[in-house]
């Protein structure tokens, strides 16, 4: 039964290679960036555990799923899909999900590379020391100076575009695997000295109790929706990035345990990078619902009046940069794998086309943030539509069409010889999980923020 397919594009030399390949996936902005500002505009403790529910309850099996059927169909999300519904005599349409996918991808790096650029500028900002003994108000208006200019943001995006392509041009695994092995503990040891910073000098207590006291009456409809979809964007998926990775992966290894640890270090990022920010949000009087920028109002703070701030601070922004650098990596690698499967072009024209395009619908989220400002639909700007309408909405449904598919579509036996889990009880587990309990909670969730539940 088990018939052996390879991947085009190579195969990862280890099992570790690819754990730390998707975690540089997952790890990245998501955390340390949008799950403290969308925490802090949702009210706190109740929209945390609503995501660690999804975290565990549908992330953690999706994961699972994508990783499976990636590592079952060898290529990319589209033709993965196609190959495998052919091989279950179901309808090619299932490549659909491939498409959509890679549209997700495509929108979610559009607006990303913006993003990472603010880290990439606040490299040199803390480099040259411009934090040190600033106060609050001065180091808002390093941010506002940052975001209404749209030719420094366009600049700054345009640098980690092409950052961005020049790897995925070269398909640089050892890069990548070096890069991920020392800078992601790297990452999370500084965030463990941010967060020091913060019970030393923030509100701690303030801050924790913000983060892990439920209350319910603080988090809306969309709230419950916000944190779902955050689930599958800080896991990255619900868009064939980890099924592209999984593609890669040699045969035999565990794909549960390998999940669940991802998974784990993903979420202690995020969770790490709440406990860094909110003691010096409350501290400070500043607002936890301030928004994007967030991070970049309250931890300049932190490395202007912390010994070693400069260095600190420097460092970490560079960290972040590279978090960020290794999850646009994978957002992007699926339209690329494609183009090269599909169209007989090579690596480096595929790269370069797909990220010009990307760069180019990101100018809408450059300008978002000034000249447009203005410019909403449904209250919401270019960017904020943009990151609701792929996290919130087409990310869930991907990851819901996944699931239907590796739960209802394949044959059973298929699945389970692909996960090859040791323990049957826990193949059982994964089994009743992605039948009723996943897609079943993201109906509801949806259901729930439309107001029906
Ligand atoms: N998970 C990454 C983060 O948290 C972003 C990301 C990378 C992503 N690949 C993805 C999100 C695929 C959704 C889908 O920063």
């Amino acid at each position: 039964m088990t018939e052996q397919r390879t991947s085009m594009h190579g195969q990862w030399t280890t099992r570790w290679v690819f754990v730390l390949a998707a975690t540089g996936s997952a790890v990245g902005l998501g955390n340390i960036w949008k799950f403290p500002y969308i925490t802090g505009e949702n009210g706190g403790g109740a929209f945390v555990l609503i995501y660690l529910v999804c975290v565990a309850a549908i992330g953690i099996p999706i994961m699972m799923a994508e990783v499976m059927l990636g590592r079952r169909g060898r290529q990319s999300p589209i033709n993965t899909m196609r190959v495998l519904a052919k091989e279950s005599n179901k309808n090619p349409m299932w490549q659909f999900l491939g498409w959509s996918g890679m549209a997700a991808g495509f929108i979610i790096i559009s607006y990303y590379s913006v993003i990472a650029g603010w880290a990439l500028a606040y490299v040199f900002r803390a480099g040259v020391g411009v934090f040190e003994g600033a106060t609050a108000d001065g180091i808002n208006s390093i941010f506002n100076d940052l975001v209404n200019d749209p030719e420094r943001l366009l600049a700054w995006h345009t640098i980690f575009m092409v950052m961005t392509i020049a790897v995925v041009a070269r398909r640089v695994k050892s890069g990548l695997e070096k890069a991920v092995c020392w800078l992601m503990p790297m990452l999370f040891i500084l965030l463990l000295i941010l967060v020091g910073y913060a019970w030393n000098s923030g509100d701690f207590s303030a801050g924790l109790k913000f983060l892990f006291e439920p209350d319910f009456s603080k988090l809306s409809q969309e709230g419950v929706l916000t944190a779902m979809g955050h689930a599958f964007f800080t896991l990255s998926l619900g868009m064939g990035a980890i099924m592209m990775y999984g593609s890669y992966l040699p045969a035999g290894t565990s794909i549960a345990k390998t999940s669940i640890m991802i998974s784990i270090a993903d979420t202690g990022v995020a969770l790490l990078a709440g406990m860094a920010i909110f003691p010096l949000v409350f501290a400070n009087g500043l607002e936890p619902g301030a928004g994007p920028g967030l991070i970049f109002k309250t931890l300049p703070l932190a490395f202007g009046h912390m010994d070693g701030g400069t260095l600190f601070g420097t460092l970490f922004f560079v960290l972040l940069v590279f978090a960020a650098w290794t999850s646009a990596i994978s957002l992007i690698e699926p339209p690329v794998a494609w183009l090269v499967e599909n169209k007989n072009v090579n690596r480096v024209w595929a790269a370069v086309v797909t990220g010009i395009g990307a760069w180019l619908l990101g100018v809408g989220t450059v300008l978002s943030f000034n000249k447009w400002s203005d410019v909403k639909w449904f209250d919401k700007t270019i960017f904020d539509l943009l990151d609701y309408l792929t996290a919130n909405i087409m990310l869930p449904l991907g990851g819901f069409f996944i699931v239907l598919f590796a739960a209802w579509i394949m044959k059973r036996e298929m699945s389970k010889d692909e996960l090859a889990i040791e323990n049957p009880k826990m193949f059982e587990l994964w089994y009743f999980l992605v039948r009723y309990v996943t897609p079943i909670g993201v109906i509801a969730v949806f259901l729930k923020s439309i107001g029906v539940i």
